[in-house]
């Protein structure tokens, strides 16, 4: 059950007598302003026999579930009682007209330091279902993660019958190492980062691994039942499988929106997506059965194949059930199988009836086409790098490798038209046209141009980006994410992408703030830019991310008053 909410007229007065509500128990129709507290904070967690410090959120690993009704508005004091700088962002929420706390660092503001502290708006409006919110500062995202589930409105039901239950499964990764010294040790080699020691659910690496049977994450379900399983990919580096052993699973939405129901034996989940699935527990009472997942990878770097596990238990009093779970019972793709991962992800339809109408662009007036690259840049001078032929690894849009600024953030030098900070030279296309899914490519492509630069768009612009993938270095998978709105997937494909002859779903397509661009193929996306502000667009593979896998845009202010960006807060963290 998700905590009440009061109007926000009431808790304004309850604020004025000084009154502190974490959470108020006032029913009420309007959406309510809630406030919650988050404290960062170092805690020690062991995993895998070993123990460190990680970075935590009122020392919760994983971090706590937020509790919203569509509409409503958040108000998070973040206070930074740690030793690191730390920035937080919520994932999928749109912010309107608001990207003063949408969170990357660097993008939108600078991190909040230690002993500050930052009180972030969260606006909801249109999204439901499913989001989460992390950290976006360097790899601190590895343990600061929770997930955010925004249920209907007060008296509106799902599309679907309403489920017993529902809770959040969260992947994740988790490394032996700091995560800061895992950080700067990755930057400095030049190569590719450490694999994780564990892929986890809900934090838990389960039975595959040492030490971690005991702890592993257990769900009691009652016979007859229908569960409402919120999957959310918080890992760092790779897309995942995930299936139940002896259980189909209904989808019935993708990161904060619904979507056409239908059945499958397995999922696919980028880093950074939600899909929400009904779980029907029809099996024989006080039987067990293991959930598990792993990584899809195309890639032929090194990549963690282990199998993170949970149980599914028939039993309502946490009782063992009498038979045990069969692990050969469970049944995902083989790693690299690209067309398990591709059919799966192509399933995705918008539901698209009168009460979720869809409103995809049906002609584009800003037409994009951006390029996602591994690059190999020169070693710098004296140094010994990791990367292909003593390069450096680095990745790219459009040939251009992200160089985040570090005296100040794009937004405000936007907000107050401060220069130096951001060109806005973003090329709308690649600066040079090859065959880029070719399986040799001349090693003279490898090299990208480094760079801040952002491209503008004009308010109300419709938009179609086609995100192309290449075949330099080998090629991967790129799961794209873009703040301050979800886009509607309108097409993809393998090769390169064809203008003429091409298939576009202009009619339900998904609606995702999240899209795996696939190895050497393409995807084409469409969205209107309505939501004035500074917005950053990047691969959630970090390491890719971190390569400079990432570019900005800004959206102009319209000419009506409610077109326009709101003023900063008081307290923006200081650069
Ligand atoms: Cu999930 Cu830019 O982030
Ligand atoms: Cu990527």
């Amino acid at each position: 059950m998700p905590p009440s909410s009061s109007s926000a007229v009431v808790f304004l007065s309850l604020q004025l007598l000084g009154i502190v509500l974490l959470c108020s128990f006032l029913h009420g129709h309007a959406a309510a302003i809630r406030h919650h507290t988050f404290v960062v904070k170092e805690a020690a967690y062991t995993r895998l026999c070993s123990t460190k410090n990680i970075m935590t959120i009122n020392g919760n690993f994983p971090g706590e579930t937020l509790h919203v009704h569509r509409g409503d508005t958040l108000i998070v004091h973040v206070l930074n009682r740690s030793p690191h700088n730390i920035t937080i962002h919520w994932h999928g929420v749109n912010q309107p007209r608001y990207p003063w706390a949408d969170g990357p660092e660097y993008i939108t503001q600078c991190p909040i330091q230690p002993g500050g502290k930052f009180s972030q708006k969260v606006i909801f409006t249109t999204e439901e279902g499913t989001l989460w919110w992390h950290a976006h500062s360097e790899w601190t995202r590895a343990t600061v993660y929770g997930a955010i589930i925004v249920y209907p409105k007060k008296g509106h039901a799902y599309p679907f019958p309403k489920p017993h239950a529902d809770l959040p499964i969260i992947f994740g990764e988790w490394w032996k190492q700091d995560i800061f010294e895992l950080f700067d040790n990755f930057l400095q080699s030049g190569g590719d980062p450490l694999v994780s020691h564990a892929i986890t659910i809900n934090g838990q690496p389960g039975d595959r691994y040492n030490c971690s049977g005991q702890d592993m994450f257990k769900l009691s379900v009652d016979q007859g039942k229908t569960y409402l399983l919120r999957l959310i990919n918080a890992a760092m580096q790779d897309i995942l499988f995930f299936s139940i052993a002896g259980h189909q699973l209904t989808v019935v939405g993708t990161d904060g929106t619904y979507t056409k129901p239908f059945k499958s034996d397995y999922i696919t989940i980028s880093p950074g997506q939600t899909i929400d699935v009904l779980l029907r527990a029809d099996h024989p009472i006080a039987a067990s059965y293991y959930m598990a997942a792993k990584f899809y990878s195309s890639a032929r770097a090194a990549v963690n194949l282990n199998t993170t596990t949970a149980l599914l238990h028939y039993t309502t009093n946490n009782t063992t059930p009498t038979t045990a779970a069969n692990f050969s019972a469970v049944s995902l793709p083989a790693t690299a199988d690209t067309n398990a991962s591709v059919t799966f992800t192509a399933r995705f339809r918008s539901l698209a009836d009168k009460k979720h109408p869809v409103d995809v662009p049906q002609k584009a007036d800003t037409n994009l086409y951006f390029t996602l690259s591994m690059n190999a840049a020169p070693c710098p001078a004296g140094a010994t790098c990791a990367g292909p032929n003593g390069a450096r690894l680095a990745a790219s849009v459009n040939n251009v490798s992200l160089v985040l600024p570090t005296s100040m953030d794009v937004l405000r030098a936007y907000y107050r038209g401060i220069g130096g900070v951001y060109g806005d030279d973003f090329p709308s296309n690649p600066p040079v046209s090859f065959d880029f899914t070719n399986l040799t490519i001349p090693a003279a492509y490898r090299r990208p141009a480094t760079g801040n630069q952002v491209r503008v768009l004009e308010y109300n612009a419709s938009v179609e980006l086609v995100f192309q993938g290449t075949n330099l270095l080998g090629g991967v998978d790129h799961p794209m994410h873009l703040h301050g709105t979800n886009f509607y997937v309108v097409g993809w494909g393998f090769g390169n992408f064809d203008r003429v002859n091409k298939t576009y779903n202009l009619v339900d397509p998904p609606f995702q703030n999240t899209i795996a661009v696939p190895r050497n193929g393409w995807v084409a996306i469409r969205f209107k830019a309505t939501n004035p502000g500074v917005w950053f667009m990047h691969c959630h593979l970090e390491r890719h991310a971190s390569w400079g896998m990432g570019m900005t845009f800004i959206v102009k202010n319209g000419k009506g008053p409610n077109d326009k960006m709101l003023p900063p807060p008081s307290d923006m963290p200081p650069c």
